[in-house]
């Protein structure tokens, strides 16, 4: 008999262990979900100090971090959950979106894993997996919900109609929010990442930088948005003020771009809750770990009675248990994949 056609004869388990592996980017992550709910351990080796001195992630030195740390995040989230590899009934990764040679990595791990302990393999998309992370921060959260997908590679207001069923109200026409943070952050001269470093600088500052509104003159789809003309009156800002010889507040700039960046994703958001009648708005993706968005959804969420769903910083970055959450729901329906699985750079949202 076959891999597949072994495993597929497993019974499906009403409360599974699920390992989620994530290696889409410059974490490498392993963790372990039990029940689709519970975290039972969660290993983050990041190999983000690599790549700060080239300014952004180089794929070939994610890819090499990956290989070696992979064996380590993935004992060591065995260990802290006191369980043998052979306790776990599926192994979910993620297939895409992200860097190919770098998904490679947990793909390949994930294959050995399944094809050795006899146990389902389970491919996760990347995205999906940060809508998932929204579980984990409520056990009680069910669909359907309104969610802001901010990372470093979408943007997008996403109605979640049931846990399989989302459908996007509108997203990004050109770069992500995230994206425009890093790349604001290197206009600024900070080191990558960029958000956390755009945010820990806007603490001090004021929205005082003329920046335009975003969308204001864009007659797109009403929940759409575009950050590149945002971004590039931030450089323009600061390459004419630099010629001119004129001081720049590095910090007001942070603030105002703050501002710009976030407000139109809290308004958004809150327009798609008034038209769908949903009560409830989580955030998922990297973005979301923002203080400034934090607060000015919790603001709005108190005015307008809105049940909100912020996941840990932890868990709106990249995670191995966003990865078991949305495993755990591919699981339960069978969404089994074979050996030929294989990494995708890009994936439908
Ligand atoms: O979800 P994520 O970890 O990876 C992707 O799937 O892209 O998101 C990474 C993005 C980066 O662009 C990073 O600068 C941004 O999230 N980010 C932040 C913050 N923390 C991470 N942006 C603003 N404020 C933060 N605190
Ligand atoms: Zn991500």
């Amino acid at each position: 008999m076959s891999y597949f056609e072994s495993v597929k004869s497993l019974k499906i388990k009403e409360n599974p262990l699920i390992m989620g592996i994530e290696t889409s980017c410059d974490e490498t992550a392993v963790a372990i979900i039990r029940n689709g709910r519970e975290i039972l351990s969660d290993e983050i080796i990041s190999s983000a100090t690599e790549h700060a001195k080239f300014g952004g992630v180089v794929p070939e030195i994610a890819s090499r971090a990956h290989t070696d740390a992979i064996l380590t995040a993935t004992e060591n989230a065995l260990k802290n959950a006191g369980l043998k590899l052979s306790d776990i009934d599926a192994f979910a990764v993620t297939e895409g979106a992200g860097l190919l040679g770098a998904l490679l990595v947990g793909v390949s791990f994930a294959k050995a894993l399944a094809f050795s302990e006899n146990k389902s393999l389970v491919p996760v998309s990347h995205i999906r997996g940060h809508i998932a992370a929204s579980y984990l921060a409520d056990k009680t959260l069910e669909p359907p919900f309104i969610t802001i997908l901010a990372s470093g590679g979408h943007t997008a207001i996403i109605e979640v109609k049931d846990y399989y069923t989302h459908r996007v109200l509108g997203s990004t026409i050109d770069d992500a929010v995230g994206e425009a943070f890093d790349k604001v952050a290197r206009v600024l001269g900070l080191p990558y990442p960029g958000g956390p470093n755009v945010e820990r600088l806007s603490k001090n500052g004021k929205n005082v930088v003329p920046l335009p509104k975003m969308l204001s003159h864009y007659d797109g789809g009403e929940y759409d948005f575009s950050y590149s003309g945002l971004k590039t009156a931030v450089i323009n800002y600061v390459h004419n003020k630099t010629e001119k010889g004129e001081e720049i507040v590095k910090e007001d700039i942070a603030k105002s771009f703050t501002c710009a960046a976030i407000d139109v994703l809290v308004e958004k958001a809150f327009k798609a809750l008034k038209e769908t009648g949903y009560k409830t708005l989580t955030v998922s993706g990297g973005v979301g770990a923002n203080a400034y968005l934090r607060e000015s959804l919790t603001d709005r969420a108190k005015k307008e009675g809105v049940r909100l769903i912020l996941p840990e910083k932890r868990y709106c970055t990249d995670n191995g248990a966003m990865i078991g959450a949305e495993g755990y729901l591919q699981y339960r329906r069978g969404n089994f994949a074979d050996l030929n699985l294989n990494a995708k750079a890009v994936i439908p949202l």
